[in-house]
C-alpha cells in the first residue's frame, strides 16, 4: 500500500457501529478500516442479548425509556436516552429490510427475551444467542454490495492527525509486520472512531483480546474531551472454565430460569435482591464477587435444561459448554464477573461529534451519556445502530470532501521509530490485566487505587520501549483508575467499598483530558502520596 490514501471518510472499526455508519454514509467516499479480517475483531460480533426494543403489545418506548434512566443510577442523559428508545422500532424495520432474520413464532411475532432490570421481554435476536455474529454477517453482506465503501483489513490505526483542532487524517499500521516504513497515512475530513470498549484491559474479560481501548487512547493524545472513565461494567456470569476470553454465558439464560446457586445450591440472590438473579447487573456481579472473596464458589445452574433446548435457543453457550466439557444437564457451571462493557469512553453530542472537528466516535468507544454509570442490557447494540445512523446524516449534511483539505507533508508525521517485540509486550500486557482486575475492577478503594497507578508506572518502567498496544493500554488504565480515585461514592458500575453509598454532590459525568491527567501525574500529591 501507498504512503498515502484519500477518502472522503475514515471509519476505524468493524463492529456493528463501524459497519452501520459506513452502509449509513451512502453515496459518500468511504475508506473502512478493520483490525482483522471483516467481522473478526468486534465485541459486536460476541454479542448474545440482541437488540432491545419496545415493540410488544404491552411495551412502548416510555417503558423503556423508564428503565433505562432506573438501570443507569442518575448519570444518563435523558435526551440521548430519549432519542434511542424512540429510535428503537426503526432501527429493527432497517435491519430487517437489510436482510437480517430476527427470531419470531410461528405467528411471525417477534420472540423476545428478558434480561435483567428490563420490565418486559423486549430483546429481540437472531438465531438465539448467536445476534452478533448473525446481524454481522447480514451487514458485511450489504456493506459488500457498497461501491462507495473501500474495506481495508489487517490494519490498526496508532494516531489521529489533527491540526488547529480539526482532524486530517490517521496514521495506520499494517499488521504483521513491526518496521517504521510499514505505515500509510489515511488522510480525510472525517474520521469516525468505532474501535470498542476496553474489556481487554482486564483478567478476565468477554470482549475478543483486540478491545483494549486503542480509540479511546488516540482521541486522548488527539487531544479530545473524554467522560466517564470509571464505569466499567462487570457481566456476573462469565464462565470460569479456564478460557480467555471468558465465554459469556447471556443473562437470558436466567431469563428462561437458569439459577445463580454456591457450592450448597444455595440461591444466594434470593436474598439479596426482589429480583433475584435477574436483578441489575452491577448488584449481581458485586454479590458473585464478595462470595468469592469469602471463598465460597458460584455456579449457574442450567441442570433442567435439555441439551435440545440449550442447542437451539443458546447455540453459543451450547458450544462454550461442549468446548469445556461440562455436561450442564448434570453439572453446574462456575462462573464469575468478567469485564463485559464500557460506558464511559470520549464524549460527544447528540450527533456523535466529540470535541475535535472532524473527529466522530460511534459505540462502545463514546460516551453518549445513554448509559449513565451502569447499561441497561442490550441497550448498547441499539445505541450503536442509532448513532450509526445519526452520524452518517451529519456528515452527509455537510459536504467536506479531502480535496478541501490543505497539502500535507506526510513523511512529517509518519513514525520513524520501531517498537517493542511483541513477545517482550505480551508479559507486561498480562501484568496490567492483573492490575485493573485485582485492584480497579469490581470492588475499589483508595488504597488499591492508589496501588494500581505505582504497578502502572513500574510496568511502564520495566517495558521500556512500549509497543503501540501496550502504550495505548497503559494510558487507558491511568484514566480510569484516575477517574475511579475521583469519584469518592458508590454508582452503579462503580463501587467503593471505603465509600459504599452514593453522594448527590456527584450527580454529574466526569469529563477529563490528557492533559487534565497529566497535570494530576506530575502533581506533587501524586508524587509524595501515590507513586
Ligand atoms: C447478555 O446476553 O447477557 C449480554 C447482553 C448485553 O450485555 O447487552
Amino acid at each position: 500500500m501507498d504512503s498515502l490514501h484519500s477518502t472522503d471518510v475514515i471509519v476505524i472499526g468493524s463492529g456493528i457501529s463501524g459497519l452501520m455508519t459506513a452502509i449509513c454514509l451512502h453515496p459518500r467516499k468511504v475508506t473502512l478500516i478493520s483490525k482483522k479480517k471483516l467481522g473478526e475483531a468486534s465485541s459486536s460480533a460476541w454479542a448474545q442479548g440482541g437488540i432491545a426494543a419496545a415493540i410488544g403489545k404491552d411495551d412502548n418506548a416510555t417503558i423503556h425509556f423508564e428503565d433505562t434512566i432506573r438501570a443507569s443510577a442518575g448519570l444518563s442523559d435523558e435526551k440521548i436516552v430519549k432519542i434511542i428508545t424512540e429510535e428503537a422500532a426503526k432501527i429493527i424495520k432497517f435491519l430487517e429490510e437489510k436482510g437480517v432474520n430476527f427470531d419470531k413464532d410461528y405467528t411471525n411475532n417477534f420472540l423476545a427475551s428478558q434480561e435483567a432490570a428490563h420490565t418486559r421481554r423486549r430483546v429481540l435476536k437472531v438465531n438465539g444467542d448467536s445476534s452478533g455474529r448473525e446481524i454481522i454477517k447480514s451487514l458485511i453482506e450489504n456493506i459488500s454490495k457498497l461501491e462507495n465503501v473501500t474495506v481495508l483489513e489487517n490494519i490498526t490505526v496508532d494516531e489521529i492527525i489533527t491540526e488547529d483542532n480539526k482532524v486530517l487524517g490517521v496514521i495506520g499500521r499494517h499488521l504483521g509486520q513491526n518496521v517504521a516504513d510499514n505505515v500509510t497515512f489515511f488522510k480525510a475530513p472525517n474520521i469516525v472512531i468505532a474501535t470498542g470498549g476496553l474489556g481487554s484491559m482486564y483478567e478476565h474479560t468477554t470482549n475478543p483480546r483486540d478491545i483494549y481501548g486503542e480509540g479511546i487512547a488516540m482521541a486522548a493524545r488527539a487531544g479530545a474531551i473524554l467522560c466517564d472513565m470509571e464505569f466499567v461494567q462487570f457481566h456476573p456470569t462469565g464462565m470460569d472454565v479456564g478460557l480467555d476470553p471468558t465465554p459469556l454465558l447471556t443473562e437470558a439464560l436466567r431469563g428462561d430460569g437458569a439459577k445463580l446457586v454456591d457450592e450448597n445450591d444455595f440461591e444466594f440472590m434470593k436474598k439479596v435482591h426482589p429480583n433475584g438473579d435477574l436483578a441489575p447487573r452491577d448488584i449481581v456481579s458485586r454479590e458473585l464477587q464478595r462470595l468469592k472473596d469469602l471463598g465460597h464458589s458460584t455456579f449457574l445452574d442450567c441442570r433442567y435444561f435439555t441439551n435440545e433446548q440449550m442447542m437451539n435457543s443458546f447455540p453459543s453457550a451450547y458450544s462454550f459448554l461442549k468446548k469445556a466439557n461440562i455436561d450442564f444437564t448434570k453439572e453446574k457451571i462456575p462462573v464469575t464477573p468478567a469485564a463485559h462493557y464500557h460506558m464511559g469512553g470520549i464524549l460527544v453530542d447528540s450527533e456523535g461529534k466529540t470535541s475535535i472537528e472532524g473527529l466522530w466516535a460511534c459505540g462502545e468507544v463514546s460516551s453518549t451519556g445513554a448509559h449513565g454509570a451502569n447499561r441497561l442490557a442490550s441497550n448498547s447494540l441499539l445505541e450503536a445502530f442509532v448513532f450509526g445512523k445519526i452520524i452518517a446524516k451529519s456528515i452527509n449534511s455537510k459536504i467536506i470532501k479531502v480535496k478541501d483539505l490543505p497539502w500535507i507533508n506526510v513523511q512529517k508525521y509518519l513514525p520513524k521509530e520501531k517498537t517493542a517485540s511483541r513477545v517482550r509486550a505480551k508479559k507486561y500486557i498480562w501484568q496490567l490485566r492483573s492490575v485493573m482486575n485485582d485492584l480497579v475492577g469490581v470492588y475499589r478503594n483508595e488504597q488499591k487505587l492508589k496501588k494500581a497507578f505505582v504497578e502502572i508506572d513500574r510496568i511502564e518502567r520495566e517495558a521500556k520501549h512500549l509497543s503501540a498496544k501496550l502504550k495505548d493500554m497503559i494510558l487507558v488504565a491511568r484514566f480510569v483508575t484516575y477517574a475511579a480515585l475521583l469519584r469518592k461514592e458508590s454508582r452503579g458500575a462503580h463501587f467503593r467499598s471505603d465509600y459504599p453509598n452514593s453522594n448527590n454532590n456527584y450527580l454529574n459525568r466526569r469529563k477529563t483530558t490528557l492533559k487534565e491527567l497529566n497535570d494530576f501525574l506530575s502533581s506533587k500529591e501524586y508524587l509524595e502520596k501515590v507513586a
